[in-house]
């Protein structure tokens, strides 16, 4: 693998590949000392062109932790300010002799289009609407460690589909991976039409939680919605929120997953963030050992190319 731009990229065995090196790299977060040899020598940036909080903290632990060198580099505080173009910034930093480049973007395609300026790796940490395929893995390792594996599970994505990276690259992970996938929510949050999305719409959220494994809500994007698409947060609560009485619906086996940051009291009410079926902080620490199998296979000796590559010959677990 030498880039990840998108889900759509991988297949299942690559999918699997990942998972597996995730959890090799989750024991040693189980360590004392958590840090492994396999990157070192190797220069990791982390360009984000969009504010994150636990996205940006986990691919630096990820970096750190496999011994890389890690360089932040902040839109806010660069050149960029003063009128560079992204070209410019990219063939930059790739000046410095950088091995790979985490890159966010609020417009969808600039990690595709910056392959073309930088010999660098890139590995895509959430680009517009298009994909988020590093917390698809997440996602999908926190569901696996769980409930064993996603095979015939059934799972609902439930909110803001249409503004959703996470939405994007989560039902391409999930449904590779063997899940059955709903999306519901708002009919001016859903995909115009399907195509693309190996999912069904469903659209009474209360006929499905009690049959859910996993239900799974994503954020009301502020930033994004050109213009109002919701009546009030009130009325968006009251059908498709997580409220304690839809918890009551749902298995008590079943998950509860949101990729945060939350909007408690939106899309979930503050006590079921609580919940002890609701995984989310899993989803976070999750992020750090997913995402150092994502650089360690961009970056490691030995290219990765699904289970049977041999991808942990060289790191010293
Ligand atoms: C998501 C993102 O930025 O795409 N957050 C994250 O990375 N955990 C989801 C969101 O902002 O709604």
């Amino acid at each position: 693998m030498r880039h990840l731009v998108s889900i759509d990229d991988l297949t299942a065995h690559d999918l699997h590949g990942l998972l597996d090196l995730a959890a090799s790299f989750a024991d040693v977060q189980a360590r004392e000392v958590r840090k492994v040899p396999a990157l070192r020598g190797k220069t990791i940036v982390l360009a984000f062109f969009e504010d994150s909080t636990r996205t940006r903290t986990s691919f630096d632990l990820a970096a750190r932790r496999l011994s890389a060198d890690v360089i932040n580099f902040s839109a806010g505080s660069s050149s960029l300010k003063k009128g560079e173009s992204l070209r410019d910034t990219i063939e930059t930093i790739d000046a410095m002799g950088v091995d790979a480049i985490v890159v966010r973007h609020g417009s969808s395609g600039v990690p595709l289009t910056i392959q073309q300026w930088t010999d660098a790796a890139i590995v895509n940490a959430g680009d517009g609407w298009h994909q988020h395929p590093t917390q698809a893995l997440l996602d999908s390792f926190t569901i696996s460690q769980r409930l064993g594996s996603l095979e015939g599970k059934k799972i609902a994505l439930c909110g803001d589909i249409l503004h959703s990276r996470v939405a994007r690259s989560n039902v391409a992970a999930f449904s590779k991976l063997g899940a059955d996938v709903v999306l519901i929510g708002p009919r001016t949050m859903l995909p115009p039409n399907l195509d693309g999305w190996a999912a069904k719409v469903e659209p009474d959220l209360d006929a499905v939680l009690p049959d859910l494994d996993v239900a799974y809500f994503l954020r009301i994007q502020k930033e994004r919605m050109a213009e109002s698409l919701i009546p009030s947060e009130r009325e968006y609560r009251a059908r498709f929120g997580l409220t304690e009485e839809r918890a009551a619906m749902l298995s008590p086996d079943a998950l509860i997953m949101h990729p945060g940051p939350m909007n408690r009291g939106i899309e979930i009410d503050p006590v079921v963030a609580d919940d002890p079926r609701a995984v989310v902080l899993d989803q976070v620490a999750n992020g750090i050992p997913v995402r150092m199998a994502v650089l360690y296979s961009v970056l490691g000796p030995g290219q990765f190319d699904g289970v049977d590559s041999g991808a942990n010959e060289g790191v010293d677990l």
